[in-house]
C-alpha cells in the first residue's frame, strides 16, 4: 500500500520529463507515454515503464491503457494519478494560412487524447479504493485568446471545460477522482523554441515570446515541475477544476 502509481503523457522531454524525474525521485512507479522513449536513471524503490506511441492516434493507446490498468493490483497501491501533459503547438500562423493536418494533429494530441485516455483511466480505476487524481496540463492560452494559435487555444479551452464537466461527474460519486486542469506557467522547453522560431509575418506575438526568454522570465522544466507537483500535493486539489500554478504554487 505504499506504491504511488503515476502515468505521465509527453514524458520524454520538457515539462513531462522533469515531472517523471521528480516523481521517480519520490519513489513513484511511473508509466511515461510519448513517441520517444523516456530515459532516466531510476532511483531504488522507484520504477519506470516507457511506452513509445503516437497520441495523435489516441484510441489504441486508450485501449492499451485500459488493459494495462485492469492488470494492476490496486491493493498494492497508495494512489493513482494520470497527468495528461503532452501538447502540441501547430506552426504559429492564422488559421487561414495553416495546414489542416497540423491543426488536426494539435487537436488530436491536445484534446482527443486527454478525453479518451481519461475515459479509460476513470473507468478502469473506478472501483479502486485509493485516491485518484486526474491532472491536465493546460495553458493560460486556454483562457486568453492569442492570434496565430487557434488550434492550441481551442485544445486548451476544451481541456479546461472537459475538466469542469469531469469534476462535476466525479463529485457525484462516493469516491470520485479529483480533476484539475492546470496552467503551468511559461517554461523553457522546445515548445517555446518553436514559438520564438515562428515567422513574424504570420505570428506577430513572436516578439513577446522572444522577450520572455531575453528577460529571463521562463521557468526551467524542473522549476515548473516542482510547482505542478506542489499543486498536486495540496489537500484541496480538485476544489478548483481550472487553475494556474501562478495562483496556487
Ligand atoms: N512551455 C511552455 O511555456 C508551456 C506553457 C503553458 C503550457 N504548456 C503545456 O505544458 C505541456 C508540456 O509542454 P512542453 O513545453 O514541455 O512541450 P514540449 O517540450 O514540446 O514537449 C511535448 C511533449 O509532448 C509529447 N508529444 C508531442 N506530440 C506527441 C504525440 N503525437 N504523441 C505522444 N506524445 C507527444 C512529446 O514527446 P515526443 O516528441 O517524444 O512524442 C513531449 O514529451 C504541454 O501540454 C504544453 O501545452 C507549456
Amino acid at each position: 500500500m505504499t506504491t504511488h502509481l503515476s502515468i505521465v503523457t509527453g514524458g520524454s522531454r520538457g515539462l513531462g520529463l522533469a515531472l517523471v524525474e521528480q516523481l521517480l525521485a519520490r519513489g513513484h512507479r511511473v508509466l511515461a507515454i510519448a513517441r520517444r522513449i523516456t530515459e532516466l536513471p531510476v532511483p531504488a524503490g522507484a520504477a519506470l515503464e516507457s511506452w513509445t506511441v503516437d497520441l495523435a492516434d489516441p484510441l489504441p493507446v486508450a485501449e492499451r491503457l485500459a488493459g494495462w490498468l485492469a492488470a494492476q493490483d490496486p491493493a498494492a497501491l497508495a494512489s493513482v494519478t494520470l497527468v495528461h501533459n503532452a501538447g502540441v503547438v501547430s506552426p504559429p500562423a492564422p488559421l487561414s494560412a495553416s495546414h489542416p493536418a497540423a491543426l488536426s494533429n494539435a487537436l488530436r494530441v491536445g484534446l482527443e487524447a486527454p478525453l479518451v485516455l481519461s475515459a479509460s483511466f476513470l473507468h478502469a480505476t473506478e472501483a479502486w479504493a485509493v485516491p485518484r487524481k486526474l491532472l491536465f496540463i493546460s495553458s493560460g492560452l486556454g483562457r486568453r485568446a492569442m492570434a496565430g494559435s487557434g488550434s492550441y487555444c481551442a485544445a486548451k479551452a476544451g481541456m479546461d471545460h472537459l475538466a469542469r464537466a469531469l469534476a462535476l461527474e466525479e463529485a457525484a460519486k462516493p469516491a470520485g477522482a479529483r480533476v484539475v486542469s492546470l496552467a503551468p506557467g511559461v517554461i523553457d522547453t522546445d515548445m517555446q523554441v518553436q514559438l520564438r522560431a515562428a515567422d513574424p509575418t504570420l505570428f506577430p506575438e513572436r516578439v513577446r515570446f522572444q522577450s520572455l526568454k531575453d528577460n529571463g522570465q521562463l521557468d526551467s522544466p524542473a522549476q515548473a515541475a516542482a510547482k505542478v507537483l506542489k499543486v498536486m500535493d495540496r489537500d484541496d486539489f480538485g476544489s478548483l477544476p481550472v487553475t494556474d500554478v501562478r495562483e496556487l504554487a
